[in-house]
C-alpha cells in the first residue's frame, strides 16, 4: 500500500514537472480574482497559483552564517499542477505540499534572477512547505563581525530584500505583486534580540526564540530581518528606536520628531496602516541610507549627526509606508510610483514640520542630484524617463535619482499647476483607493486623468513626463533664498580670497553641503586648504559634509589636513551604497583609479553585497 502510493505520487510529480514548460498562463477562474501583470524579474507564475501567506520557522547559525529551517505556504491554486517559487543561491533539501513529500525542480540560473523553483502541486494543494538553507553566496544577508558593530562585543546580522534578493535567503513569490501575510519563528543565539518588519519584540528573551507576526499582506521584497545585541527605546506609544547600547540615547535623541512626523503624515494622506512605526539604526556598512521594511525601518548610523540635521530621512522611510509599502509599484519598471511619491511626501511631511525652507532646501538639493545624473546618464536617454524598461537588466540599474527627483519634480509641477488642496485630496484617494495592492504608470495615469485633471479641465503634459527623457520645459522652479545666499558667498570667496565667517554662523547642514558642493572645477587646492583652515571640513561630525567635501578633496587633488587618511577611514566602515560610489566615482574622475583601488582592497569585506557590486562594476574589478 505504502509502496503503491508512493510510486503514484512519483509518477504525477514527474507528469507535472514535465507539462511545466508547455502550460499557458491560465486566467484565474473567479470572477474577481487578482489578474497579475507578466513581470520581467521574477519567475513566478501568479495567475496559476500563488502563496498567499508565509510561515518561517528559521535558525540562524552565526559560526556557519547559514540560515535553515522551513518555509511553509498557504497557497491559492488556481487549476495549475505546479507552483514556481523564485530562489537564488539556496540549498533546497526538501519539499511537501498537503503535508506529503513531492517533486520539485530547480532550473536554470540567471545572474540577477536566479532559478526558478517549481514545485509539483496537485489541483487542493493548500500548503506547500520547503526546507531549506542559505549558502555563503546569499546576497541578501550581511554577516558582521563584532568589530563591525558599534559595541564591538557581539556579531550582527541584517537582511536586505530590495529589490530582488529576498530570494536569496526564502525561497518566494519574489514579485511586487504577489502580498503575502507571514509569521515567523527564528532561533538566534541566546544574547541576541531578533526583530523582523513584524510586530517585534522589545526585550531579549532567554531562550533566543523570537516569534513574529505581519498581518498585513505585503510583497516580498519587505520581509526583512535583524539580529544584534539591540535594545529598544520608545519615543511615543506608537514610536521607537533600536540600537546597540552604545548609539541608543543618541539615537532616541536625533529621531525624538518621529510621532509628530507620523502626525504630520497622517494629517496629509491619511491614517498610518501599520500600527507602530519603529526605526532601528544598524551598523554603517548598511547598504543603504534607509530601508522601509514595514513597521521598522532600517537606517545607516550616518544620519545619527546629533543635530537631527538628517532626520529627512526617517520622513522619507514613514512615507513610504503610504506610497511603496501601501501601494506598491507592480513591477520595477514602475520604481518611480514609489521613490517619486516618496520625495514628494518626504517633502511635504518636512515642510509641515520645519517649513518651506528646509522643504525648498531639500527640493534643492534634489534638482541638483537630478542634473548629475541627466549628465552621467547622458550617453542613455531612455534612463532618464520616469516609466523604465528593465527587461533583461537588473533591477538594480533603474535605481537612480531619477525615479526620485524626476518623479518629486513631476509631482511639485503637477502640484503648482492643480493647486495644493487639489493634489492633496488626490493624493489622499489615491492611496486610499490602491491600498494594500500594487499599481503600473498606465493605472496611475488613468486614475490621474479621472480624478484630478479631467475633473478639474486641467491639462498638463503628463505622457511627456513619464515616457520621455530629461525635464520638460514646464519644471516647477525651486528658489531658496538661504542657499542663494551661499551662492553669493561662495563667489565672494572665490573672488578675494576671504570669507566673512559671520556670515555662514548660523549655517545648516544643508547650506554646507550646498556650499562645498557648488565648488568650480577651478578652485585651487590653496582655496581648498584656506576653507580647510577656516572651517575644518575634514573632521566635520556631519557625514553628509564630510562625504561632499571629501568628494571635492579628492576630484580637486587636495591632500591637506590629513584628508586622504579620513577618506580611507571613512569609505573602510561606512558601507552606505551612495556614499561610497560617490567617492569612488570622484577617484575615478581625477584619474586616481589605483589609489581607489587600493583602498578597496581592504575596504570591500566591510561592505554589503549591493555596494560591493556596484563598485566592482565602477572599478572593473571581477
Ligand atoms: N527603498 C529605498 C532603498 C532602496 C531602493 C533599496 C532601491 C533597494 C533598491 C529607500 O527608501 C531609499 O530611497 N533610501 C534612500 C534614502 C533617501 C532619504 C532618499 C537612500 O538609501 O539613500
Ligand atoms: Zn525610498
Amino acid at each position: 500500500m505504502y509502496m503503491k502510493n508512493t510510486i503514484f505520487l512519483i509518477l504525477t510529480s514527474i507528469l507535472a514537472l514535465t507539462s511545466c514548460q508547455e502550460n499557458k498562463q491560465t486566467q484565474p477562474a473567479e470572477e474577481n480574482a487578482k489578474t497579475y501583470l507578466q513581470e520581467p524579474h521574477s519567475y513566478a507564475q501568479p495567475n496559476d497559483a500563488v502563496i498567499t501567506h508565509l510561515d518561517l520557522d528559521i535558525n540562524v547559525d552565526f559560526k556557519s552564517q547559514v540560515i535553515s529551517g522551513t518555509a511553509t505556504y498557504d497557497i491559492e491554486n488556481n487549476g495549475s499542477n505546479k507552483i514556481i517559487l523564485d530562489s537564488k543561491y539556496l540549498e533546497i533539501e526538501s519539499v511537501t505540499q498537503n503535508g506529503e513529500t513531492t517533486d520539485f525542480k530547480l532550473g536554470g540560473f540567471d545572474e540577477s534572477l536566479g532559478q526558478p523553483l517549481t514545485v509539483a502541486i496537485k489541483e487542493d494543494t493548500k500548503q506547500i512547505a520547503i526546507t531549506y538553507s542559505t549558502t555563503a553566496k546569499t546576497e541578501a544577508l550581511q554577516w558582521l563581525t563584532a568589530q563591525q558593530t558599534a559595541d564591538k562585543t557581539n556579531p550582527f546580522l541584517f537582511t536586505q530584500g530590495q529589490a530582488i534578493l529576498t530570494r536569496t535567503w526564502i525561497p518566494i513569490q519574489d514579485s511586487p505583486q504577489v502580498r503575502i501575510t507571514y509569521e515567523a519563528t527564528v532561533k538566534v543565539p541566546q544574547e541576541l534580540m531578533a526583530v523582523m518588519s513584524a510586530e517585534n519584540p522589545k526585550e531579549k528573551n532567554e531562550n533566543g526564540v523570537y516569534h513574529f507576526k505581519m498581518e498585513q499582506p505585503i510583497p516580498a521584497y519587505l520581509i526583512a530581518l535583524a539580529i544584534g545585541d539591540i535594545e529598544y527605546k520608545a519615543i511615543s506609544n506608537r514610536t521607537g528606536v533600536y540600537a546597540e547600547k552604545s548609539m541608543l540615547d543618541k539615537v532616541q535623541e536625533e529621531f525624538s520628531d518621529m510621532e509628530k512626523m507620523v502626525v504630520a503624515a497622517e494629517n496629509l494622506y491619511g491614517d498610518y496602516d501599520w500600527e507602530q512605526f519603529d526605526v532601528i539604526v544598524l551598523p554603517p556598512s548598511f547598504p543603504f541610507g534607509g530601508m522601509e521594511n514595514p513597521r521598522l525601518t532600517f537606517a545607516t548610523p550616518t544620519v545619527i549627526a546629533g543635530d537631527k540635521s538628517l532626520t529627512s530621512l526617517v520622513a522619507h522611510e514613514l512615507a513610504h509606508s503610504w506610497s511603496g509599502n501601501l501601494v506598491t509599484n507592480a513591477t520595477w519598471n514602475d520604481f518611480w510610483l514609489n521613490e517619486g511619491f516618496t520625495v514628494y511626501f518626504e517633502i511635504r511631511i518636512m515642510e509641515a514640520l520645519y517649513g518651506k525652507d528646509r522643504a525648498n532646501m531639500l527640493a534643492l538639493i534634489g534638482r541638483q542630484d537630478l542634473e548629475d545624473e541627466l549628465e552621467a546618464l547622458k550617453e542613455s536617454p531612455n534612463d532618464t524617463k520616469l516609466k523604465l524598461d528593465l527587461k533583461g537588466r537588473n533591477p538594480d540599474d533603474g535605481m537612480n535619482s531619477i525615479a526620485y527627483d524626476k518623479g518629486y519634480l513631476f509631482l511639485r509641477t503637477l502640484e503648482e499647476k492643480v493647486g495644493r488642496e487639489n493634489m492633496d485630496a488626490f493624493l489622499k484617494s489615491y492611496f486610499k483607493k490602491n491600498a494594500f495592492s500594487t499599481t503600473n504608470t498606465e493605472d496611475f495615469i488613468t486614475y490621474l486623468n479621472e480624478n484630478l485633471l479631467d475633473k478639474n479641465n486641467i491639462t498638463f503634459n503628463t505622457e511627456e513626463w513619464i515616457y520621455q527623457p530629461g525635464i520638460p520645459a514646464n519644471a516647477a522652479v525651486i528658489e531658496s533664498d538661504a542657499f542663494s545666499n551661499v551662492e553669493k558667498t561662495l563667489e565672494e570667496f572665490l573672488k578675494t580670497n576671504r570669507i566673512d565667517v559671520t556670515k555662514t554662523e548660523n549655517w545648516t547642514p544643508q547650506e554646507w553641503v550646498h556650499f562645498v558642493r557648488n565648488f568650480p572645477k577651478d578652485i585651487s587646492v590653496e582655496q581648498m586648504q584656506q576653507l580647510d583652515n577656516t572651517f575644518d571640513f575634514t573632521h566635520s561630525t556631519n557625514s553628509y559634509i564630510t562625504m561632499v567635501w571629501y568628494e571635492q578633496s579628492i576630484l580637486n587633488g587636495y591632500h591637506g589636513n590629513n584628508v586622504d587618511a579620513k577618506i580611507a577611514e571613512f569609505l573602510n566602515t561606512v558601507g552606505r551604497r551612495w556614499y561610497v560610489t560617490t567617492l569612488f566615482s570622484a577617484f575615478a574622475k581625477a584619474e586616481r583609479i589605483e589609489e581607489a583601488k587600493e583602498i578597496y582592497k581592504t575596504a570591500r569585506g566591510n561592505y554589503h553585497s549591493v555596494t560591493a557590486n556596484t563598485v566592482d562594476e565602477m572599478l572593473g574589478m571581477d
